[in-house]
Parts: C-alpha cells; structure tokens; sequence
C-alpha cells in the first residue's frame, strides 16, 4: 500500500496521455503560444505500461486516463487496452471532452471500462463555440448518446462562468431526469496556461442556491471518501447531481490520487508546478526496485494541503499551468 507520511492512502492515480487538445476552452488554455511537450520527451506507450505496472504492484487499484480527449494520443484505445490487464487494477476509467470518443466506445466496454467522466458546459451550440473556440458541440452530443446507449456510467462536468454558461444551469440539471446521467459543476479554477485570474462569481454556494431555486427539493447524499463533489439527489430523477467546489474547498484532508503528465512527471499533488520525472528515471535505466523507491519516497513528501499553500500565494500573479498538461 502507498501511503503519505500524513498517513493518507494513495491508490488512484490520474494518467495524462497527451498534452495537446482539440478544443481551446477558455478556462483551460489560450488559443495560441502555448509550449507543446515535444515528440521524444513524451512518454511512449511501453513507459507508461511499464509505470502504471509499476504502480498497481505498490497498491494503486483506480487509473483514470486523461485528457483534453485521450483519443487525440495515436493508439490510446491500444494503450488502455495493456492497462486494462494490469492485476491489481479494479477500475479503469477516463475523463474526455468527447471529440473522438465515440468510435472507441465498444472496445472501451470490451476492456471493462464502466464510467466515462464528459466535459460539457453547455447545451447550446453557439455558447459551445464560444467557451470552447470550436464548432463541435454535434460531436460531443453524439458521444453523450452513444455513452449512454451503451449503458457506460456517465458524469458530466460542466465548469460554471458569468456570462458564459449561467443559463445551462437548470437545463444541465434537467438531463438528469431522465438519463442515468451524473451532472457535476464545477468552479473554475486558474489552471488556464496563463495569468488570466479567476473571479470566481460562482462558488459552491451561489450555484447551489441557484439550482435550488428552480429544484427545492434537492436532497443532500451521503459524499464518498475521497469525493470531489458534492453530491445531491432530486427525487425522480435518475442521475444526480453534484458540485465540486474546486476553488473553495480544500480536498486534501483525505486525498487519495497522484498525477502523471504526459512527459513523466509525479505529481504528488494539482497544485505542484513540478514533480520527479519518472521517465528520465526510467530512460537512465533504473530497475523496477529502484523506481519503486524514488515513487515511494516522493509519495511520503506529498503536501499536507496544497490548496492552503495555492492560497496564501494567490495574490502573486503568476502564471498557471494549463489543465490540459495536469490532466485535471
Ligand atoms: P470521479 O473519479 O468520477 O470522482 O472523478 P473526478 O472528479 O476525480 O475526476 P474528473 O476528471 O471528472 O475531475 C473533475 C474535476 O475535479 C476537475 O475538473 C477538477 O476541477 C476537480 N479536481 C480533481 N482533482 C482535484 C484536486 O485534487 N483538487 C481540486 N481542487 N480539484 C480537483
Ligand atoms: N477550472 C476548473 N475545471 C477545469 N477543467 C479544465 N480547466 C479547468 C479550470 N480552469 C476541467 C474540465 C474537465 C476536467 C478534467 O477539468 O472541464 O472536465
Ligand atoms: Fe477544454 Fe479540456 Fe481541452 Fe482544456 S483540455 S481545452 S478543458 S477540452
């Protein structure tokens, strides 16, 4: 078992297959200049096999592959396909903005894939071009159905704005009267490649006041361990709904993930510029035992609360790094 000097466990880990993305949402990243991994300082697909191998022998049970949209990585499916054998691995999952998800969708359930986490922030396709910078909400649509028509378990997670998606709210929430869909909002937070500050309009708080105006009788569920949301259930409805108070709330209390970004970093915690990078590690040769012991170490030196830190330095006006590089 992993466990930080806190005497947290750590077992799921968040796998970034690529930093590059086929959308430019304005919370995540500019649409130019931003600084692409390059080609051989990637991880190839028998590296990240070979780390995540890694870490389900020290007790890791929970990979979530990231994105951006994971598809965009050339042989992706083939590549979770190989960790999908690893023992030890319990739940193989992945987070995607949808774009190129739908052809994988039978292979995914093939390989035991149970849930889908889908960005989505709205439901009409112009605020979509305009939060997102392209004109594919179809195809994001498309994937939503085919999801749920293969009875993939589904959340969607939809970053709420002023003036960009204020009126998805409620339509958001409605999708979940009659789909088993799980609808998640989330504050935006200054992980956007840049300096832009978050104003934050909506917390936690102004968005679930703003649910419950229209839907009184939101019922507040038991959260589980670890969870990032908030979670709440409306009667008669099938999905429910959940709000991740990504910039309020501190989650380190009882965090259980790690970060790998497409070029090899650990990341013991979001709000780490940097990490130890595995895969030089690994590229100078190192054995299993050896890498173990780098992983194990660093994992004790995890942050205690990397959310206080992050906010006793908020008034600095430094940069983010984007989403996309962290993998959420
Ligand atoms: P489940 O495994 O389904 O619970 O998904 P998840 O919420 O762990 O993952 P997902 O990729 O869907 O991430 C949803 C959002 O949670 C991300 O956009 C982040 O905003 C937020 N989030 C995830 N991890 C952390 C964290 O460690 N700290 C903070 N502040 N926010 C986080
Ligand atoms: N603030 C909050 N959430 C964000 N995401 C991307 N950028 C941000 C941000 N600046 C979300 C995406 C995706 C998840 C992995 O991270 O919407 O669902
Ligand atoms: Fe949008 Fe996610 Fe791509 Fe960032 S990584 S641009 S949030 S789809």
């Amino acid at each position: 078992m992993l466990q930080d000097q806190f005497g947290r466990e750590i077992n799921y880990l968040r796998l970034a297959v690529v930093d590059r993305c086929n959308l430019r949402c304005t919370y995540c990243m500019p649409e130019n200049g931003l600084q692409w991994i390059k080609q051989n300082d990637l991880m190839t697909d028998e590296e990240m096999i070979r780390i995540c191998s890694i870490f389900t022998d020290l007790g890791v049970s929970k990979i979530r592959i990231t994105g951006g949209e994971p598809f965009v990585r050339k042989n992706c499916i083939q590549l979770m396909e190989s960790i999908s054998k690893l023992l030890g691995l319990l739940d193989l999952t992945l987070t995607t903005n949808g774009l190129l998800t739908t052809d994988y969708i039978p292979r995914l359930k093939a390989m035991g894939v149970k849930s889908v986490n889908l960005s989505l922030d709205t439901l009409d396709s112009e605020r979509f071009y305009k939060i997102t910078r392209r004109k594919s909400f179809d195809k994001v649509m498309k994937t939503l159905e085919s999801l749920l028509k293969h009875d993939l378990k589904v959340k969607i997670n939809a970053v709420v704005m002023e003036d960009e998606n204020i009126e998805d709210i409620i339509p958001l929430v409605k999708l979940a009267k009659e789909n088993p869909i799980d609808v998640r909002f989330i504050e935006e937070m200054p992980f956007n490649g840049g300096n832009t500050p978050v104003s934050l309009k909506w917390n936690y708080e102004r968005i679930l006041e703003h649910i419950q105006s229209e839907f009184p009788i939101l019922e507040k569920m038991e959260d589980p361990k670890s969870s990032t949301a908030y979670n709440y259930k409306i009667p008669g409805f099938k999905g429910d709904i959940g709000i991740i108070a990504a910039y309020t709330r501190s989650f380190c209390g009882d965090c259980n993930r790690i970060r790998i970004t497409p070029n090899g970093e650990l990341r013991t915690c979001l709000y780490e510029e940097h990490g130890i990078n595995l895969k030089d590690e690994l590229r100078l040769g190192k054995t299993d035992d050896e890498l173990k012991s780098i992983i194990i170490n660093t994992i004790k030196h995890k942050p205690k609360d990397g959310w206080d830190a992050e906010k006793q330095n908020a008034s600095s006006a430094e940069s983010h790094q984007s989403m996309a590089t962290i993998g959420g």
